[in-house]
């Protein structure tokens, strides 16, 4: 949806953000991202605080829900929620600022630093909360049939590894934006990463490299990476079938190499 500035909230809705924040001095609204409606890095007196919202009635709002439900369970390598609120018609969560940058998948040291925040994620059980999704019922619809179960594991994903989710700064990657979290196989995440990572222009070769430094990826069997890069490939012909803005069609191409070129290596070996 259209972002709007902080100010242009419904008074309601600031009122009771300046109560969790003191007066706001100020607010800056920040880039990146699609999803929320206010996005911005607010001066309170009790010091600086991200908010994000959406209106309560948008179909988004189930994500804020999702965000709000698995933000307890987050590792070290994701901002502390600190309060989420609803007033004047929208869903609020402020969050512990970070201050950084996006990451840049092009540059290595980036690599090094987001490869380090997965890997911290990876230790992570997902917790039995009922907003979280299961990566073989999310993706089925999308799977050859009877390839699914593939998809199921323990581990909580993140799943949507674009580049502005992620923040570098304090010499760490911050994984932000749990929209849509998931219990899964812990290859699903250096999967979507590997896909992002070809967005940003490295080969489907160079990709793999990368995200083979995740245990769960080398340990991933051919069978279940296989039904996965076919579900990617689906899904994102879907996307950019529906709505095909160029990084949608971009991101279509490179699930479909990443599906070839699994599917070669595969047969190599
Ligand atoms: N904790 C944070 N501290 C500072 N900036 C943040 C923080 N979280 C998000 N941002 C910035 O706001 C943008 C949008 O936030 P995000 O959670 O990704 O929402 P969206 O759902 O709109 O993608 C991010 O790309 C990032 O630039
Ligand atoms: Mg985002």
């Amino acid at each position: 949806m259209d972002r709007i500035h902080y100010d242009d909230l419904p008074q309601a809705a600031r009122q009771a953000v300046e109560i969790q924040t003191g007066r706001i001095k100020g607010a800056r609204t920040t880039g990146g991202g699609i999803n929320s409606g206010v996005a911005a890095v607010l001066d309170g007196e009790g010091g600086p605080v991200f908010v994000k919202g959406i209106p309560r009635e948008h179909p988004q709002a189930v994500s804020q829900a999702r965000e709000v439900a698995v933000a307890p369970y987050l590792p070290a390598a994701c901002p502390r929620l600190l309060w989420h609120l609803e007033a004047g018609g929208w869903v609020l969560l402020g969050y512990e600022v970070i201050d950084g940058r996006h990451a840049d998948y092009t540059d290595s040291g980036d690599l090094v630093l987001v490869l380090t925040a997965l890997r911290e994620l990876q230790e992570v059980t997902a917790p039995d909360v009922p907003e979280l999704k299961r990566a073989e019922q999310r993706w089925t619809a999308y799977a050859d049939e009877g390839t699914a179960g593939l998809f199921a594991g323990t581990a909580l994903l993140h799943t949507d590894w674009a580049p502005h989710n992620v923040l570098i700064g304090d010499g760490r990657a911050h994984l932000i934006d749990w929209a849509w979290p998931t219990q899964g196989a812990g290859f699903i995440d250096p999967h979507v990463l590997a896909v992002r990572l070809m967005e940003a222009g490295h080969s489907a070769g160079d990709a793999v490299t990368w995200v083979r430094r995740i245990m769960s990826w080398r340990e991933a069997g051919r069978a279940e990476l296989d039904a996965f890069s076919v579900t990617s490939m689906r899904m994102w012909r879907e996307i950019a079938d529906n709505d095909p803005q160029p990084w949608k069609v971009t991101m279509a191409g490179c699930a479909a190499e990443l599906r070839a070129f699994l599917l070669a290596s595969s047969w190599a070996r």
